[in-house]
């Protein structure tokens, strides 16, 4: 195809035609339009924007570029969510079994980390023998057998997307709402989901920064799901705090454990439950909000989803044994310290970024996509806003690989922290807006 005059019209502002966009993902993806094309389309759009019915060809062009996934006609829903991501934002881990038990199927195809903010498979991967990568025919199986699946997108599903991802990184155009919707629902969208709940966080440790931003992107997410035929909500929460007491790779399964039998921090479990309720809403499978949230916590309550968590992970290659004896270990990571408060008073402030930015630096986060990742290193105990410290109490506790870099860790961690003398009047609400349409 001559993609040289579709570049032009849309540096000019012009619309193109659904067929034209299915055109050109079909040749992009087959190697036959070169990247610094396809980057010059990039930056066009990136400045020009895509109208609805452009970003729905885009979205459903890249979905087609590979595999979709296909299950066997079933009364059991299928149901994901997707996070934009923060910092221990492990909502995934629980939710999953949570679903399979209230009798959803979960085929939870999840990312890797980058920059501060965790992936979901790098968390998976720091249980032992665990399997990331599996072939489409086993996510299925897995699925009708289990209920639910956490894994990698296979080579073969939205082949589009990982080019178009890779040049976004190198362009500059990863921050342009129709890219990024495209980009997040073909994905989704190639698991054949009937609903899909969106966690759209906004902060300083979020993608995006402001309420507002996030509040443009949840609200074309929305439209665009249901228009391409999954029901789909987003939630707006905020990533000015961490979510959770631990951020870390394997720090972040425990307390998903943890969360699975009832002891984990409260705003983790409101933020699975809630994602669960609006999911029994959407599938019908509750009428109300309040009735939804009461069913996900008697089911997260009866401790079959802990048993869930269990058959999930063996079904994925996981040493039961090696893992459940992993949980009993304070830390695994060679050197463990305090953040101590240099005075008494309550948390006014926990900065979610300067605790993402020390966890990277210590090599539990990528720098580049090479970048090998230290499972053990990471952040637990976090004090967190409203909460009462003595002298001397602790801020937070250090997992590192050696004394120097957790003396390194503690110097920038206390700065993550404000203590004042007063409980601060105003904490930032966790689920501050919801996003049906
Ligand atoms: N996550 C994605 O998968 N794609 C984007 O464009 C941004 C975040």
């Amino acid at each position: 195809m001559n993609f040289l005059p579709l570049i032009e019209s849309k540096r000019e502002g012009k619309i193109l035609a659904p067929e034209q966009i299915q055109e050109f993902i079909r040749e992009f993806t087959a190697g036959k339009i070169p990247d610094y094309q396809m980057s010059a389309m990039l930056m066009a759009v990136y400045f020009r924007g895509l109208d609805t019915a452009e970003t729905t060809a885009l979205t459903l062009a890249m979905r087609d570029s590979g595999d979709v996934l296909k299950f066997p006609h079933d009364a059991r829903p299928l149901v994901d969510k997707h996070s934009t991501g923060g910092i221990g934002d492990k909502v995934s881990l629980p939710l999953a079994p949570l679903l399979a038990c209230l009798g959803f199927r979960v085929p939870m195809i999840s990312g890797r980390g980058l920059g501060i903010t965790g992936g979901t498979l790098d968390k998976l991967d720091s249980i032992p023998g665990f399997q990331t990568l599996l072939p489409a025919a086993q996510i299925v199986a897995q699925v009708q057998q289990v209920g639910c699946v956490i894994c990698g997108q296979t080579d073969k599903m939205v082949p589009a997307d990982k080019k178009i991802y890779a040049l976004r990184d190198a362009s500059g155009t990863v921050p342009s709402i129709p890219l990024i919707t495209a980009s997040i629902l073909s994905k989704k969208l190639a698991e054949s989901l009937d609903a899909l709940i969106l966690d759209v966080k906004s902060g300083g440790a979020a993608f995006m920064q402001t309420k507002a931003d996030a509040r443009k992107l949840a609200k074309a997410m929305v439209a665009l799901g249901n228009e391409c035929g999954t029901n789909t909500r987003a939630i707006l929460t905020d990533m000015n705090t961490p979510l959770g007491r631990a951020a870390g790779n394997w720090l972040e399964v425990k307390e998903s454990v943890e969360c699975l039998e009832n002891k984990g921090p409260a705003d983790l479990r409101e933020l699975v439950i809630d994602s669960a309720a609006h999911l029994l809403v959407q599938t019908k499978k509750s009428k109300t909000l309040a009735a939804a949230r009461k069913l996900a916590e008697a089911c997260l309550n009866s401790g079959e989803p802990r048993r869930k968590w269990d058959e999930m992970i063996a079904a994925q290659g996981a040493d039961l044994k090696a893992f459940s004896q992993k949980l009993t270990l304070n830390s695994t990571a060679k050197v463990l310290a305090e953040v101590k408060s240099p005075k008494a008073g309550f948390v006014s402030k926990c900065n979610a970024r300067v605790i993402g930015e020390v966890i990277r630096d210590i090599g539990g986060g990528r720098l580049t996509k090479e970048s090998a990742i230290n499972f053990d290193v990471g952040v637990d105990q976090i004090a967190k806003p409203g909460e009462r410290v003595e002298k001397s109490g602790t801020l937070c506790r250090i997992h590192a690989a050696d004394a120097a870099q957790a003396n390194a860790a503690a110097i920038r961690l206390k700065t993550a922290f404000e203590i004042s003398p007063k409980h601060p009047t105003k904490i930032l609400p966790l689920v501050v807006e919801i996003i049906l349409r």
